[in-house]
């Protein structure tokens, strides 16, 4: 059926990525539609493509070990006179393998001369159908929230939306606060308590609206780690540390710093019990700041923009709000 598909398409310049033809072209073509809300991190990552361009026949044998070209490489493009006008990436998903196998769809673009003329649908539409022949369980992607072209597109596909979250960042330059008086105090969360944390993450994360965020599903590896694991992790540079606050023995809030040493900032998670809602933001992000200051990183939060009392504290604790991006998903 994806090959009929694909056949036909081929006339109308539709077809399988060829990494070593079509990288260098791909990564002009993202920088191209994607310049008003790329980062330095996809700046970075389009520079890496095109210096991978330049491996010629190493490339397929580099792409079974490495996420972004394997992803790449299982996308489709769109070709016009011989140049590449149109991409999709579908990335293998990091998540664990009992959920999976889910896909990420990335880099969904159209050259702007080439748009409003059904190519994006046309990939789109080949790239579900690929991933529901291959056995994906589910599809996901996140979405600039005022992107209304692209969420109406995917909505159209089937993808429903899971929920909108506000990426946030604080340099380290900013000035350090004091600690508040009256602050509940946090305490290191023993290793035999994440059971009851993953009960309150349940409350607040849903598992049905997209758990803790981007690829983190919400799941006991988010929560625990078995000693080997966690020596695996700190040999690869990453640490979490876990803190709670405790209303007599019941956790109702909690705070996680994760930081790794390529991610060159420290990525903060806050949960807080609704009971608890607009009480406790200040605490743990005042603590997350004082306690991390010393490692001069960025901090950067990923958090549910439906959740106004934990916007307003960061935005009190002078955190900047980068992108806000709603996540979507197709099961098939
Ligand atoms: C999103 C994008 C890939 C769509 O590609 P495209 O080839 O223009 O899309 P299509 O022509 O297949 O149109 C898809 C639908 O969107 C509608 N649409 C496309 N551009 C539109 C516009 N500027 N205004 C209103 N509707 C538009 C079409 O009418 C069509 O609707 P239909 O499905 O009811 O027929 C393209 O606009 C793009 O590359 N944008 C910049 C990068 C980007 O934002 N990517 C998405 C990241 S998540």
């Amino acid at each position: 059926m994806i090959a009929a598909t694909l056949r036909t398409q081929a006339a109308s310049g539709l077809r399988r990525v060829d990494l070593g033809r079509d990288l260098a072209a791909i990564a002009d073509l993202i920088e191209l539609c994607f310049q008003s809300s790329m980062d330095a991190g996809g700046r970075a990552t389009v520079n890496e493509m095109r210096s991978l361009s330049r491996m010629g026949p190493l490339l397929g044998l580099m792409a079974l070990g490495d996420d972004m070209l394997k992803g790449i490489g299982q996308g489709f493009v769109w070709e016009e006179a011989g140049r590449v006008m149109g991409n999709v990436t579908l990335f293998p998903a990091r998540v664990p393998p009992e959920l999976g196998p889910v896909t990420v769809v990335a880099n969904v673009a159209v050259h702007p001369d080439l748009q409003r003329r059904g190519i994006g649908r046309q990939l789109m539409e080949t790239s579900l159908e690929a991933l529901r022949a291959s056995g994906t369980r589910c599809a996901i992607l996140q979405v600039d929230h005022d992107n209304d072209v692209a969420r109406r597109l995917y909505e159209r596909l089937g993808f429903k939306p899971e929920r909108t979250w506000h990426q946030w960042r604080r340099g380290p330059s900013q000035s350090v606060p004091s600690r508040g008086a009256t602050a509940p105090r946090l305490t290191l969360r023993p290793a035999n308590r994440w059971r009851e944390e993953y009960a309150l993450a349940e409350r607040v994360f849903p598992q049905a609206r997209g758990g803790l965020g981007w690829q983190r599903p919400l799941h006991p590896r988010e929560f625990t780690r078995s000693p080997w694991q966690a020596v695996l992790e700190g040999l690869g540079g990453t640490t979490v540390e876990r803190w709670i606050v405790l209303d007599v023995d019941r956790i109702v809030g909690a705070l996680w710093a994760r930081t790794s040493l390529t991610a060159g900032q420290t990525q903060l998670t806050l949960i807080v019990h609704p009971d608890w809602q607009g009480r406790l933001e200040d605490t743990l992000i005042n603590y997350a700041i004082r306690r991390l200051a010393a490692d001069y990183r960025p901090l950067a939060v990923e958090h549910p923009a439906d959740d106004l009392a934990a916007t307003l504290a960061l935005e009190r604790y002078g955190f900047v709000k980068r992108r806000t991006l709603q996540h979507m998903r197709l099961d098939f």
